[in-house]
C-alpha cells in the first residue's frame, strides 16, 4: 500500500512537473516585442473609446461575443491571419509543441456536434467531449471559476462563428508526456475548482473585478508565481510570475515592484490603451492588450481596477547598492544608447516612450522584462484608442552581455529606483533561451 502510493506520488511529480511546466510555457504562445524600424513618432493618442457592453437584455449571443473577448479565447485559438477560432496555435514548451484545438461549430472537426454539458466540462473540469483530460495550457484552472450562465452564453456564441473544417493537429510531445491521463496527476496536486462565490462584505464592483480578474480573464496565470509544478502559489495571489522570457509584475499595493503609485485611472488607460503615465504594455502583456482588455467595456475595466488596487501590499526587501564601477559603465552605455528616448533623468516621454524612473516593471525582483526589450526591442500595443506603435530597437547585436547587465543595473538603481544587480550571468542565459524560442509576432488576429 504504502509502495504504491508513494510510486503514485513520485509519478505524480514527475509527470505533474513536466506537465505542469507544459501549462506554464503553454501561456508562451505569439510573444510580441519583435524589434522593429524606428521612424517618427505620432502626435499623443485620443482618448480611449467607450465600449459598451451588451445591455442585461443582449441576446446570449451578444453576451457571449463580449465574454470570449474577456476570456481571450482568440488568443490562443486563432492564429494569426487565420480563420478565427480554428485553433492550430503551436503553444512552444520547453518539451514540444501543444497546438490548440478547433472551437468553431464544424461537427466534423469543430465542437459543432458537443452538448451544452461537454462544452462545460472542458472550461470547467479541463476535459474533452470524450472525458480525456485536456493539457493545462488551456487555462481550465482559472475557467473552472466562470459562471455556468457565462460559459453557455460563450457557447452560443460560438455556434454562431462560421464553422471551419481544420483537424486538431498532432501534439509533439515526448513519450510519457503524450499520456493525457498523467495530467490526473498535476490536477490532483495543483487544479481546485470551485464557482465563484461573491464576498458581500465588497462592492458589487470589486466583486465583478475579482470575478474577471481570477476567472475568465486568467490574469493569474501569468501574475501569480508559480510553484515548481507550476501551479499557482495560492498564498501569493498575482506577486508577480516569470513567464516566456518575460515577467509580469506585481499587481498588488506594493510601493516600488507593485500598483501602489497607479490610481484607478492609470489601471484603466494601460489596460485599454497599452500604456500610462508610468509604463507600456510589452511582450506577452501586448498581445493581452491587443486582443483582450482593450476591447473591455469601460465599466469592467474600472472593476478590474478597483479591485487590483484593493489588493494588500507586501514587503519588498531592500536591494544592495550595487557596485559604482557597473553603475558607471552603465550610465555611461545609457547615455549612448537610451537616453535619446527614455530621457537622461529616466522620464521618458509622455504617450511614446515611457518612463524608466518609477516604473514597477523595472523594480519587480526579476529584470527579465527590462532585459527581453533590451535584448530584443520591444512595440507598443496596437489599439483603438492608440493605434500608433513606438517601437524599441533590440541591442543584442550590439550589446555584450556585461554591457546590457550593467546598463540594466544602472536603470534599476538610478533616479530613486531600487531593484536587485543584473548578472552577466542572467544576461547571457536570458539572451540563450530568446534565441531558442524566437519571438514570433501577433497582430490582432480578429
Ligand atoms: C492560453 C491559451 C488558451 C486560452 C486563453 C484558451 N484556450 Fe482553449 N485550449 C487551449 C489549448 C492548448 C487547448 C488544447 C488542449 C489539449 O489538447 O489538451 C484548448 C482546448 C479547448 C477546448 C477543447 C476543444 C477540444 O477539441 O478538445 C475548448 C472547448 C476550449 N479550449 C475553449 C476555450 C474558450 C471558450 C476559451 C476562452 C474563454 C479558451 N479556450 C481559451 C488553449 C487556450
Ligand atoms: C499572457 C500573460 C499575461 C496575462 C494573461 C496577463 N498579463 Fe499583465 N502583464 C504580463 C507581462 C509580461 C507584463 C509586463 C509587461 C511590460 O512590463 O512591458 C504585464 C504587465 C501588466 C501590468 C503593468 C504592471 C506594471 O507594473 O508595469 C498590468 C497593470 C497588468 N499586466 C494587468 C493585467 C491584468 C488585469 C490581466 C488580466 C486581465 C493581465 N495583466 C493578464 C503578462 C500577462
Ligand atoms: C528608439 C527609442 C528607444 C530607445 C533608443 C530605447 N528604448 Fe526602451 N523603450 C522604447 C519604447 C517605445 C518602449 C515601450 C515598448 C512597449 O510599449 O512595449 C521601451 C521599453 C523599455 C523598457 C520596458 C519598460 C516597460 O514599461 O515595460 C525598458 C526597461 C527599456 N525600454 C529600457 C531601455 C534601455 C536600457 C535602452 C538602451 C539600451 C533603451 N530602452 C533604448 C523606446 C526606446
Amino acid at each position: 500500500m504504502t509502495l504504491q502510493v508513494r510510486f503514485r506520488w513520485k509519478a505524480a511529480l514527475v509527470f505533474g512537473a513536466a506537465v505542469t511546466a507544459l501549462a506554464v510555457s503553454g501561456l508562451s504562445h505569439g510573444q510580441p516585442g519583435a524589434p522593429s524600424p524606428v521612424g517618427s513618432w505620432p502626435a499623443a493618442p485620443p482618448t480611449a473609446p467607450v465600449i459598451q457592453p451588451p445591455p442585461a437584455s443582449a441576446s446570449a449571443v451578444e453576451r457571449g461575443r463580449y465574454l470570449v473577448t474577456l476570456g481571450d479565447c482568440a488568443a490562443c485559438h486563432t492564429a494569426p491571419g487565420g480563420t478565427p477560432f480554428a485553433g492550430g496555435v503551436p503553444l512552444n514548451t520547453p518539451f514540444g509543441v501543444i497546438y490548440s484545438t478547433n472551437i468553431t461549430p464544424d461537427t466534423a472537426t469543430g465542437i459543432g456536434g458537443w452538448t451544452p454539458d461537454q462544452f462545460r466540462r472542458a472550461l470547467q473540469e479541463g476535459r474533452d467531449d470524450q472525458g480525456q483530460n485536456l493539457y493545462p495550457a488551456m487555462p481550465y484552472p482559472y475557467f473552472s471559476h466562470i459562471a455556468a450562465a457565462d460559459i453557455e452564453a460563450m457557447r452560443a456564441y460560438l455556434m454562431t462563428v462560421p464553422p471551419a473544417h481544420a483537424e486538431a493537429q498532432a501534439n509533439r510531445l515526448p513519450f510519457p508526456l503524450n499520456l493525457r491521463v498523467l495530467i490526473q496527476g498535476w490536477n490532483w496536486l495543483n487544479f481546485r475548482p470551485a464557482p465563484f462565490t461573491a464576498t458581500s462584505t465588497r462592492s458589487a464592483e470589486w466583486n465583478r473585478g475579482a470575478y474577471i480578474v481570477n476567472s475568465l480573464a486568467h490574469c493569474g496565470a501569468c501574475h501569480t508565481p508559480k510553484t515548481f509544478l507550476g501551479g499557482d502559489q495560492r498564498d501569493k495571489p498575482l506577486r508577480g510570475g516569470e513567464l516566456d522570457n518575460w515577467y509580469a509584475p506585481n499587481l498588488n499595493g506594493s510601493p516600488h515592484g507593485g500598483l501602489q503609485g497607479w490610481s484607478t485611472d492609470d489601471i484603466v488607460a494601460y489596460l485599454s490603451r497599452g500604456s500610462n503615465d508610468h509604463a507600456a504594455a510589452s511582450g506577452s502583456m501586448q498581445a493581452v492588450v491587443e486582443l483582450s482588455t482593450s476591447r473591455m467595456s469601460a465599466a469592467d475595466l474600472r472593476a478590474i481596477a478597483v479591485y487590483l488596487k484593493a489588493l494588500p501590499a507586501t514587503p519588498e526587501p531592500d536591494a544592495d547598492r550595487p557596485d559604482p564601477q557597473k553603475m558607471r559603465a552603465g550610465q555611461a552605455i545609457y547615455t549612448d544608447q537610451c537616453s535619446a528616448c527614455h530621457g537622461a533623468d529616466g522620464s521618458g516621454v509622455a504617450g511614446l516612450f515611457p518612463p524608466l524612473r518609477g516604473n514597477p516593471g523595472v523594480l519587480q525582483p526579476s529584470a527579465t522584462t527590462g532585459l527581453h526589450a533590451i535584448l530584443a526591442g520591444a512595440q507598443a500595443a496596437a489599439t483603438k484608442a492608440k493605434p500608433s506603435q513606438p517601437a524599441m530597437p533590440a541591442f543584442a547585436w550590439k550589446l555584450t552581455d556585461d554591457e546590457v547587465a550593467a546598463v540594466s543595473t544602472y536603470v534599476g538603481n538610478s533616479w530613486g529606483n531600487s531593484a536587485p544587480a543584473v548578472g552577466r550571468d542572467t544576461v547571457a542565459r536570458l539572451r540563450a533561451r530568446i534565441a531558442a524560442h524566437p519571438i514570433r509576432l501577433t497582430k490582432g488576429p480578429v
